[in-house]
């Protein structure tokens, strides 16, 4: 049978010493993979690098009046949450777990064993 553990990343003490882009966003390396971050109503959300349909650099899209990401390349809108593809053409964008406490700002990475 299959586990699975989560691996927690530290990226910063606190989020205000990230470089955000004007979009909300930021690419980031943690623990050894690009990570793209997004600063929506005052929580972090990671997610991958490039977009699940034909690699789109996330970080250069924005974030929608309902709180998706949208890809710049074919404009693909994905939940911040989950990486569900509310525009309905059936990908789904990888998204890591955000942790956020005294101790600083952490991605997730799960691993199976
Ligand atoms: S590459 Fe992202 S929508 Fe096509």
């Amino acid at each position: 049978m299959e586990d699975a553990k989560t691996v927690w990343h530290r990226l910063a003490g606190h989020t205000d010493e990230l470089e955000w882009r004007p979009n909300g966003m930021m690419l980031a390396e943690v623990g050894g993979r690009k990570v793209t971050l997004a600063m929506h109503g005052g929580s972090v959300h990671a997610f991958a690098h490039l977009c699940p349909h034909a690699s789109g650099v996330m970080a250069d899209g924005w974030i929608d009046a309902l709180g998706n990401v949208v890809c710049p390349l074919h404009k693909y809108r994905f939940e911040l949450e989950r990486g569900r593809n509310v525009s309905g053409e059936g990908y789904r964008l990888k998204t890591f777990p955000v942790r956020q406490d005294a101790e600083g700002l952490y991605i997730g990475f799960i691993q199976s064993f």
